[in-house]
């Protein structure tokens, strides 16, 4: 089994979403040994925001790049390569302004591409990317799993949506939340390692 580690806290052994998503590894390699890891930081890395020339990329065939477009796509080809060759994706979310940090977002914008990670047929699209499983270890500084917030957690919902439409609907959430409010920080993480079920 490959594991593949998604971080997009730029916070590194501060970060609650890394250390949750690490817990998650932890779980998985101790029930199945043997397994690889490949922990990919897109922070230290970041995928470009789309220009011009990366949406030309994706729209020419390939037997009409020239060399600028060949190297416009190669992010997107790589991360797709990276994500097909894993069976299990873990990834990090910290959650900034009620949504995802632009580093995953930027990710997600390489990878969803039509003919390679969906399709459009006839009876609507269809998602390319099967047999994937997929935990999210999402942190914030508030409570959205229940209560007044619940709203405007754009985070689970739209990862759901997103990798839902490229096949991946098998997906586990866990969260480390409250971690800036007094009362709850002190035993969120805590508490959301001790809810992962592997
Ligand atoms: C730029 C920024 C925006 C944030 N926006 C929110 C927010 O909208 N809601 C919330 O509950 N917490 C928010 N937080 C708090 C983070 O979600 C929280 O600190 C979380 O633990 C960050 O993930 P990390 O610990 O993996 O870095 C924000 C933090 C930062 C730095």
């Amino acid at each position: 089994m490959k594991i593949l580690h998604l971080i997009s806290s730029p916070r590194g052994e501060a970060s609650f979403s890394i250390k949750l998503g690490n817990a998650i590894v932890e779980k998985l390699q101790e029930a199945n040994p043997g397994n690889t890891l490949t922990v990919h930081d897109l922070t230290n890395t970041p995928f470009p925001h789309l220009e011009e020339v990366h949406i030309n990329s994706f729209f020419t065939p390939k037997e009409n790049h020239t060399a600028e477009l060949t190297a416009a796509i190669k992010h997107s080809d790589e991360a797709i390569a990276e994500l097909e060759d894993s069976d299990v994706i873990v990834i990090g979310v910290p959650m900034y302004n009620f949504g995802i940090a632009s580093t995953l977002k930027a990710w997600i914008d390489h990878i969803a591409r039509a003919g390679k990670t969906f399709r459009y047929s006839e009876n609507g699209p269809k998602g390319l990317v099967k047999n994937k499983k997929v935990y999210l270890a999402i942190s914030s500084g508030g409570v959205y799993s229940e209560g007044p917030m619940k709203p405007y957690d754009f985070t689970e919902s739209y990862l759901r949506a997103v990798l839902g439409f490229m096949g991946m609907t098998d997906v586990t959430v866990y969260r480390a939340e409250g971690v800036s409010v007094p009362g709850l920080k002190d035993l969120a993480l805590d508490k959301a390692i001790e809810s992962i079920a592997i």
